[in-house]
């Protein structure tokens, strides 16, 4: 069973509720829960979440344009709740490539966008919004790399329930212009918020790690990376940035 927003109190994973009902779902559908025992990230990797501190969000969205298409769409995520979280006064929120949001050099959120199956053209994604609203340091000791919470990012911190509402709407106008205009329009957004941008870092590739200088984004969504070589485009799920 399913409708077009269900707020479930604990849940396996927010993406995997909407990805087993993939065939029964709105266009926009959202599910939202308090706790997570199996929040996921990338590659396997563990979403840590607490009850009741944070946001954890899924929309499912049937992308007619297909997969192809879906390269550029969580940058656009990621545009969408830096530019959403700005209204609500967190304005010095940032992106970092390919699928977190940050603030001052710290993760607060992460997007996982998963698909499953096509039919005929059409690709049926679910994406996944984890963001720190109020994690505690105990809550959060097991994270292995520096996060911040939007206590810390926001000087006059909205309710949840405004918060949820201001994400889904914006995630919602943001996706239906993203078919209309693709990754062209939202080029030059991503660049004014991009974290990264003409900072040295180091790209692994898995057993590989590349340096250079950071330089946004291209056409397709590849990260631009300037070395000795010159400047080149680096695109695919294997790739993780890291500062230097
Ligand atoms: P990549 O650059 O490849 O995306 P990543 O380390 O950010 O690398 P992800 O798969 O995007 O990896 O995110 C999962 C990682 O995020 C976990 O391994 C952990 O380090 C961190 N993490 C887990 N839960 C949280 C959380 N609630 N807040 C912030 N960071 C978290
Ligand atoms: C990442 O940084 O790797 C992405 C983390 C995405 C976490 C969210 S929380 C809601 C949704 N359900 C999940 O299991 N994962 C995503």
């Amino acid at each position: 069973k399913c409708s077009n927003l269900d707020l479930i109190p604990v849940i396996d994973s927010t993406n995997q509720f909407l990805l087993d009902r993939v065939g029964q779902l709105p266009q926009g559908a959202v599910c939202l829960a308090e706790y997570q025992q199996a929040g996921r990230g990338r590659r396997g990797r563990q979403w840590l979440s607490p009850f009741g501190s944070n946001l954890y969000l899924s929309m499912y969205w049937r992308l007619d344009a297909g997969m192809a298409a879906a390269m550029g769409l969580s940058l656009v995520v990621g545009i969408a709740i830096a530019e959403a979280l700005q209204t609500l006064g967190a304005d010095e929120i940032r992106v970092k490539w390919p699928n977190d949001l940050y603030y001052k050099d710290k993760k607060l959120a992460g997007i996982l966008i998963e698909m499953t199956g096509q039919t005929g053209e059409a690709a049926h994604l679910v994406i996944g919004m984890g963001l720190n609203v109020a994690m505690t340091d105990q809550e959060g000791t097991d994270i292995d790399q520096a996060w911040t919470n939007l206590v810390q990012a926001c000087d006059d911190l909205p309710e949840r329930n405004q918060l949820a509402a201001v994400l889904i709407e914006r995630l919602h106008q943001t996706l239906t212009a993203y078919e209309q205009i693709g990754l062209d329009g939202f080029i030059d957004r991503w660049n004014k918020l991009d974290n990264f941008l003409n900072r040295p870092v180091k790209l692994l590739i898995g057993e590989r790690v590349v340096e250079g200088i950071a330089r946004g984004i291209d056409k397709q969504g590849a990260l631009l990376l300037e070395t000795d070589a010159g400047i080149e485009p680096y695109i695919g799920g294997e790739i993780s940035l890291r500062g230097c």
